[in-house]
């Protein structure tokens, strides 16, 4: 997309821009851009002085003042830093699109209230209320979809060359539903699976650059079977070892019998699976659930960031901090996993963002770990199920690699989920509530079609971006 020439473009009012090569203008746009983690992507960009890189930053919000307030953080981060990405902010989401190289789309319908929201329902019910696994991610679900469709529509329109890259949760789901009508011109993305084979090549003595991570799965729901390193399968090792087992994250998480059964090292959100009892229970009782907890949260760090006599900066990085150390405490707290490791607090998606984007951008050949379309690479899907997959990236976008199938109870999860999914599409593309219920009903942490009933009532009564299933 982004080649040497210069080039007349008519979606920008016939303004002459010049893309790639030197002094190119490359215009990333950031809908949810009042969004808190925005700052780690405009880091990230800071850092990047090389050619085709972003020089200019949109973002969009519906809401002014959580705009406004990231605004100023954005403006504390680039205080002396000579060639720092030009930012602007607007309301109108047409105007945000229109000329858009990249469009990054991390959006929150319904805020933290509503996340609260999918918790409590579902926790009151008996079930899982995460964001993006069992109930309460086929809540979110619901009403993030006909959003994104939407604004892939917009796309579509206004930007049809811009690459589009999903971070919005439920992030498989809401990537293949922008892929109906982007198709391969969106890409999820999440920083789980690139943080685990970190973790594991960390504990291994491997430099994480030199190691192959084989993981293929769903997002939030995949599997590492092994880490190459010099052609070399270094999983077993670990396996082996109860004391490296216990020495990172997602040993302790789920302890070194359960790995060494499994013989593969899952995503931490399989917790939600493979200990669903206690994590149910951890978060009923805990005081507040984590929506509840970051809803607070960040309403105080948006007031002190849109307050001019507040250093936004320093007001950000104190809630970050914040956010997370207590990232999937009350999982930790069930497996006895003890603090997370400070390596682990740094994140890591924007990184896997700019390395998207540099290698689209640039040609620069690299592999990821995306949610892409599968083609043919798990044969137990079709051609259009977005799985979670290490890709080559190019100048043409994201291919999957080829990889061995999963294990059978794997593939059972991962085709159950994918069924729930496609129900969800169905839900919000025919706004059938009788869809809606299948999604619940049908769903391998929801345990009664009762349940499910119930479920959608609860949430359609408090969900205001739900009153289209009928
Ligand atoms: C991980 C997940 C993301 C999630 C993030 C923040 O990185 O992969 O999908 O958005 O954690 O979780 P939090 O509970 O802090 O919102
Ligand atoms: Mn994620």
């Amino acid at each position: 997309m982004i080649e040497g020439s210069d080039v007349v473009d008519d979606r920008t009012g016939g303004r002459r821009r010049r893309r790639g090569g030197k002094g190119a203008d490359v215009r990333l746009t950031i809908l949810g851009g009042g969004g808190f983690r925005v700052p780690l992507v405009y880091g990230a960009l800071l850092g990047d002085h090389g050619e085709g890189r972003v020089t200019r930053v949109v973002l969009h919000d519906v809401d002014d003042r959580r705009l406004y307030a990231v605004a100023r953080v954005l403006a504390d981060q680039a205080a002396g830093v000579p060639d720092a990405p030009e930012v602007s902010t607007t309301t109108d989401l047409d105007e945000a699109l229109r000329g858009a190289d990249f469009v990054f789309s991390a959006i929150r319908v319904g805020g933290l209230e509503g996340r609260a929201n999918d918790e409590r329902i579902a926790l009151a019910e008996g079930v899982l209320g995460q964001e993006t696994v069992g109930a309460g991610g086929i809540a979110y679900g619901l009403r993030t979809v006909p959003v994104a469709v939407d604004i892939a529509r917009r796309v579509a329109r206004l930007a049809p060359d811009a690459w589009v890259i999903n971070f919005t949760n439920p992030a498989g789901l809401v990537t293949e539903a922008m892929s109906r009508h982007l198709g391969d011109r969106v890409i999820g993305i999440c920083d789980s699976p690139v943080g685990l084979g970190r973790r594991i090549a960390r504990v291994l003595g491997a430099d994480p650059r030199e190691a192959w991570t084989d993981y293929v799965g769903l997002n939030h729901l995949g599997w590492v079977r092994g880490l190459y390193v010099k052609g070399r399968d270094e999983l077993p090792r670990l396996l082996a070892d109860p004391a490296l087992l216990g020495s990172f994250e997602e040993g302790r998480l789920f302890g070194a019998d359960w790995l060494r059964s499994l013989g593969a090292v899952p995503n931490e959100y399989l917790h939600y699976y493979y200990y669903n009892r206690e994590t149910v229970r951890a978060y009923q009782q805990a005081g507040k659930t984590r929506g509840a907890f970051l809803r607070d949260q960040q309403a105080r760090f948006y007031t002190q960031a849109g307050d001019p006599a507040t250093p936004a900066l320093a007001a950000w990085d104190r809630t970050r901090a914040e956010r997370e150390a207590t990232y999937m405490a009350e999982n930790r707290e069930t497996a006895g996993a003890g603090d997370r490791d400070e390596e682990d607090l740094s994140g890591g998606y924007e990184k896997v963002a700019l390395a998207l984007m540099r290698a689209i951008a640039r040609d620069e050949r690299t592999t990821l770990i995306l949610d892409v379309r599968n083609r043919s690479t798990l044969s137990a899907l079709d051609r259009d199920a977005v799985i979670e997959v290490p890709c080559l990236v190019d100048a043409q976008g994201a291919h999957p690699v080829s990889v061995d199938p999963l294990p059978d109870h794997a593939t059972g999860l991962v085709c159950a989920v994918k069924a729930v999914e496609r129900e969800v599409l169905r839900a919000a593309e025919s706004g059938s509530r009788a869809h809606a219920v299948k999604a619940f009903a049908l769903h391998p942490l929801v345990d009664s079609v009762n349940a499910a009933r119930r479920l959608v009532d609860g949430y359609t009564a408090v969900h205001p971006g739900l009153a289209y299933l009928k």
